[in-house]
């Protein structure tokens, strides 16, 4: 009979008196304070949340408390040789190690001619190493058929290149909404989510401008807006800011930090830029082909 009585207090409770309860004393506290002070306190708290998983994933590096079948991205023995005729040989990576977990941001920074770009090409499946494995995404690079490899391109990763890689005869809007083709999206729904995004780089009133009639910079940008198109979920960024003034650098690191707040996405940087590489959760270092 007790018990009886018990279930049916229970049961009297409503929805939200039920998930107040479930939550953390933490979380109702946030909650508090999003709904005294608006969406601002929101934005802050989130940042501070962010602030704690970058703390936590670095404790667990230090600690040495990393699963390396957890990695999104596994590099094991990898080696690229660039070989032609009449060249000298080029051992542009030799024997890379390297494990990174879902929702890192990794700065890449090392020398001109040091592997960085031929690192993120490997790891996007652009190219073939010359030997050892790559797993990303859970899965080696090397037992995809072409018609995976292809949708690992389009769909699971997003690439900044160094050299931008726009179609010169297509507008803006339409190298950024060509990336979302293969989707299921209809056309007009690829070129309203193409405008977005280039509103978001700061590009809005740039949209039917083709490559050469915007600066390196813009270039970049529309660029940037490409490689998000689809919601990968690891990005490769080769350079990303390296046309851009500070404040609009500034401005897309913040949209990478977004990004990867609500989709944990996995973002690896090439940059030279110090205080961007200070912004990620950790740097990795090459020279020489060699991860220091
Ligand atoms: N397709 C290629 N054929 C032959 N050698 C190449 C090729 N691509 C790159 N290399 C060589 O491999 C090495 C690494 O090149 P990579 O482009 O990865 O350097 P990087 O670190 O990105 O340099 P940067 O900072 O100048 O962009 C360099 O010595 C380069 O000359
Ligand atoms: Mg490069």
């Amino acid at each position: 009979m007790k018990n009886k009585e018990k279930t049916e207090k229970i049961t009297e409770t409503t929805p939200d008196e039920e998930a107040s309860k479930e939550m953390l004393p933490l979380n109702h506290l946030k909650e508090a304070v999003v709904a005294q002070y608006g969406d601002d306190a929101r934005l802050i708290l989130d940042s501070i949340d962010e602030v704690e998983a970058i703390l936590l994933r670095r404790e667990a590096r230090a600690k040495g408390e990393f699963d390396d079948a957890k990695a999104i991205i596994h590099l094991s023995g990898l080696s690229k040789k660039y070989e032609s005729a009449g060249m000298t040989p080029v051992d542009a990576l030799k024997e890379v190690d390297l494990s990174i977990v879902q929702g890192e941001m990794v700065a890449v920074i090392g020398p001109s001619g040091s592997g960085k770009s031929t690192l993120l090409q490997m790891m996007g499946a652009l190219d073939v190493p010359t030997s050892g494995g790559a797993r990303i995404n859970f899965q080696e690079l090397s037992e995809m058929n072409t018609k995976e490899l292809t949708q690992f391109r389009s769909q699971t990763v997003g690439f900044v290149f160094q050299k931008f890689n726009l179609i010169p005869n297509l507008s803006a809007l339409e190298n950024v909404s060509i990336a979302m083709e293969s989707t299921k999206m209809n056309r007009q729904e690829r070129r309203s989510r193409a405008a977005e995004l280039l509103k978001e780089v700061g590009l809005g009133k740039r949209m039917s401008h083709l490559p050469g009639q915007l600066s390196g910079g813009e270039q970049q940008r529309v660029s940037i807006a490409r490689a998000l198109a689809n919601h990968p979920k690891i990005i490769y960024a080769d350079e990303p800011t390296g046309s851009l003034d500070s404040k609009t650098s500034r401005t897309i690191i913040q949209l990478f930090d977004t990004i990867r707040r609500d989709f944990n996405t996995t973002i690896i940087i090439v940059t030279h830029n110090h205080t961007i590489a200070k912004h990620c959760d950790r740097t990795v270092k090459i020279k020489d082909g060699r991860i220091k």
